[in-house]
């Protein structure tokens, strides 16, 4: 089955380098456990991606199921953690028989959805797999950090060469970036790939809306790195339950 997003670009979302994110929650997921938790607790990821946070936490007690649409990052993840149970399936509508005490989801995968509305399937989806007074803890692409998308990047390294073309509607509060790139393959073979991403993004308001509706009481929202006022900043961090 070929998949919508998240194809082809699979294969090379590590080496490119989009695993760092990842690395960068496992190291705040960890410390959010040692500060608040009891280090056993079971987590659901969704949009787990190639599977980077179960990695990087593979030597703690947590616990994780990985949930993703992609069949190909699925095939990362299951390649990188032979013990952990990834399931395919969509965020906004997947039901596990199952409880967790956190669920997660990181590096603007909310933003990858259609709308409000998928936002809002997504919550409940997130609360639904909640046990009482466990955690949802989400990062998203505030409309300023989507701005930030109207830009060219052109990079070469030893093994690739990429382009990134974005592209930000100030109106739909919605960008769209064109990933096309050559990885290195063989002696002098290239093999190309082409990836389009589409995100969208909301009003604090909004959000927090969307958040009660689905029955989260208790929102914490920083900026990513605690640094910048919520207003400006490019990204939210939110602790909810
Ligand atoms: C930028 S990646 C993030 C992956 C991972 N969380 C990380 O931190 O590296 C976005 C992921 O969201 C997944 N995704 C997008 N829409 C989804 C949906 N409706 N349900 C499940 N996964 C989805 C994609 O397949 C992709 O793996």
């Amino acid at each position: 089955m070929t998949d919508r997003i998240y194809g082809e670009f699979a294969r090379y979302y590590d080496l490119l380098g989009w695993n760092r994110f990842a690395q960068f929650s496992a190291e705040r997921l960890k410390n959010f456990v040692a500060f608040r938790g009891q280090g056993k607790e079971t987590v659901l990821d969704l949009a787990c991606g190639t599977g980077e946070l179960e990695y990087r936490l593979k030597r703690t007690k947590m616990r994780f199921t990985g949930i993703d649409i992609s069949w190909k990052m699925l095939t990362e993840a299951r390649r990188k953690n032979k013990n952990v149970k990834f399931i395919h399936g969509d965020m906004t509508n997947v039901r596990l028989n199952q409880k967790f005490d956190i669920v997660v989801c990181f590096f603007d995968s909310v933003n990858h959805l259609s709308g409000i509305t998928a936002i809002k399937r997504l919550f409940k989806t997130a609360r639904m797999h909640l046990n009482k007074g466990g955690f949802f803890i989400f990062d998203m692409l505030t409309p300023e950090g989507l701005e930030r998308w109207e830009a060219i990047d052109i990079r070469r390294e030893k093994d690739y060469y990429v382009t990134i073309n974005g592209h930000y509607d100030q109106d739909k509060i919605k960008a769209e970036v064109t990933i096309e790139g050559f990885v290195k393959s063989g002696r002098s073979t290239y093999q190309r790939f082409n990836q389009v991403v589409a995100e969208c993004s909301f009003t604090l308001d909004k959000v927090a809306e969307a958040l009660t509706i689905a029955g989260f009481d208790d929102i914490s929202v920083t900026s990513f790195n605690n640094d910048e006022p919520i207003e400006e900043t490019s990204r939210w961090f939110f602790v909810v339950r």
